[in-house]
């Protein structure tokens, strides 16, 4: 089926047109529908993307979670501009967030925190995220005694770990059409509202 994106049916509102299209490919079981690549600078513009999972978005942001001492997470203290990508290629749609990042609350953190497995708790404690190990053994030893020291149900958030909110000041929509004739429709904020133009593909 081709999917087409035009000015008849976008929709004014860039984070109501993610959802539209985030729903479908969530309704259509795309494999890792929410992972998105993260793309953060450092301090001389040298830049850095890995993926991330969405965890929720609304008009407020983009939500995800990580590591407050990873590079990433120095990188985002130095240059608080960051651009997120989905790719949905199944449905042949490419999404481009920019925008600027800042922590989520401590409370936001605690309660998803506390819908992560038991597993992924203990891995948020024994990864020191992107830092050099001597080996998987001392991976594998760290999460053994983490299990012993907090017992399921009772693992508390670390204090160096928890979410980050991206508020979107530019979004690009890329719809796959034939002939690489691509429809790409960006919205760029302005004030209380969004421009809206067409990009050549
Ligand atoms: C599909 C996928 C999803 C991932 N999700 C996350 C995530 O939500 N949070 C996270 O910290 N790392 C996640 N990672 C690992 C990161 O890509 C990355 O290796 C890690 O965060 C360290 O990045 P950094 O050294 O640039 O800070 C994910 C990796 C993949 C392949």
């Amino acid at each position: 089926m081709t999917h087409t994106l035009t000015e008849s049916n976008l929709i004014q509102d860039p984070v109501v047109q993610f959802k539209h299209w985030y729903g479908e490919a969530k309704n259509l079981n795309i494999e890792m529908y929410d992972a998105m690549a993260l793309a953060t600078a450092d301090e001389s513009g040298v830049p850095s993307a890995r993926m991330v999972l969405l965890k929720g978005f609304d008009h407020d942001g983009f939500v995800f979670y990580t590591n407050y001492n990873s590079v990433k997470a120095q990188e985002m203290e130095k240059n608080s501009s960051v651009c997120l990508l989905f790719y949905w290629k199944e449905i042949e749609r490419q999404v481009r967030i920019w925008g600027q990042i800042e922590k989520v609350s401590r409370q936001e953190s605690e309660a998803y925190f506390k819908t992560r497995p038991y597993d992924s708790q203990l891995g948020a404690w024994a990864s020191d995220q992107s830092t050099i190990i001597p080996d998987r053994n001392h991976l594998e030893q760290r999460f053994d005694e983490l299990m012993k020291k907090y017992p399921e149900g009772n693992v508390p958030l670390p204090d160096f770990w928890g979410g980050y909110r991206v508020t979107p000041d530019a979004f690009e929509f890329w719809q796959g059409r034939p002939s690489r004739l691509h429809d790409r429709i960006k919205y760029i904020k302005k004030g209380d509202d969004w421009e809206i133009v067409r990009l050549a593909p």
